[in-house]
């Protein structure tokens, strides 16, 4: 029987940030990502630029995954990369990369679906959570609740019919005039503020979601009050970012509650980069209480997009014999 640890190195680049990561047996020893900041003068992400910047950034990403986790090429028994969902020109840099290596270095490929690692970050470090789980993945382009059976028995049980989570706070954050991605400066100022101002909680059948109506009340609300004062968001910036943050965390909270209900699971995993939310925390925390929940949130490397998350995918695919042939095709949606 061989004792040698099973190494891994994963690559991501389905968005915006060019990330590896080298895992040994389970173990994350290394964890690079490289974000692209030239978006924000975009207000957006760029898909064109996107795959661009992933081309100057990925030979560097992988070298500087493998030097901090002290791996050599030859050590590595498999190469994992995100196959979609995301944007099909990001993706074909990750990809093209990791079938490369893995043809020269004669290793098998691991196709990870970035939708199934975001989930399967929960697993990285303790505590983990116990199947089956419930896990609403949160992220500027994501926001669904997964029933997670086992490590590869996933369902999605509500996901959203128009934009993200994360969307919705960078949208509105636009409307307010903040900096692309506005969700981090909304968590601060919402701090400072009280959520005196309302906005309505969309009524979607079932365990999915919708943000764009709240999108377009924020934007005739503004227009509305601008006519009025036009020093209106100057002047009130705290309340409205306080009274923005509540109804998204409204909308997530309501949904995740009605699904733990409805499957009598008490086991509930936060992921994405919206798990970052200080106002989505608490009253998640205030629910768990509530409703006696074993809350879990994966560290916030490993929440944002990042490699780590696709080398335990990739681990735990590499156990189970789940290898994929090289001429695997990136994908722009989907769970499979
Ligand atoms: O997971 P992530 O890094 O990338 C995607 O896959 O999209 O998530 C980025 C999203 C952005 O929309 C950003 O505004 C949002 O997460 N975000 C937050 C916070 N930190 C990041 N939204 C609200 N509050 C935060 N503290
Ligand atoms: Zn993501």
């Amino acid at each position: 029987m061989n004792d040698d640890p099973v190494i891994i190195l994963a690559i991501e680049s389905s968005c915006d940030d060019t990330a590896a990561s080298v895992i040994s047996d389970g173990r994350i020893l290394s964890n690079i990502v490289a974000s692209q900041a030239i978006h924000a003068k975009y207000g957006g992400i760029v898909p064109e630029v996107a795959s661009r910047m992933h081309q100057e950034n990925i030979n560097v990403v992988i070298e500087a995954a493998l030097r901090e986790a002290g791996i050599g090429l030859s050590q590595l028994n498999a190469i994992a990369c995100t196959a979609g969902p995301g944007l099909l020109g990001s993706l074909t840099v990750g990809l093209s990369f990791a079938k490369a290596m893995a043809l020269s270095l004669d290793i098998p490929f691991i196709s990870v679906n970035h939708m199934r690692a975001h989930v399967l970050s929960h697993f990285i470090d303790d505590p983990k959570p116990s199947f089956p789980f419930l896990c609403l993945t949160v992220s500027g382009g994501h926001t669904q609740i997964v029933l997670v059976k086992s490590f590869n028995d996933m369902t999605i049980l509500g996901q959203t019919l128009d934009d993200a989570a994360g969307e919705a706070f960078d949208k509105s954050g636009k409307i307010l005039g903040l900096a692309y991605p506005a969700g981090p400066e909304i968590n601060r100022l919402a701090a400072l503020g009280k959520p005196v101002y309302s906005f309505p909680i969309p009524q979607i059948d079932g365990l999915d979601f919708s943000f764009s109506g709240l999108k377009t009340a924020i934007l005739y609300f503004i227009r509305d009050e601008v006519k009025k004062d036009p020093d209106f968001i100057k002047k009130h910036l705290r309340d409205i970012c306080a009274s923005i943050q509540h109804t998204i965390v409204e909308i997530l909270t309501r949904k995740i509650l009605a699904a733990a209900k409805k499957y009598g699971i008490k086991e509930i995993g936060i992921a994405g980069g919206v798990a970052a939310n200080s106002g989505l925390r608490s009253r998640l925390k205030e629910l768990a209480a509530e409703n006696k929940w074993n809350l879990y949130f994966p560290a916030m490397q490993y929440c944002t997009d990042n490699a780590g998350m696709i080398a335990i995918a990739g681990y735990y695919q590499y156990l189970t014999g789940e290898f994929s042939e090289l001429d695997t095709a990136p994908f722009v949606r989907g769970m499979e």
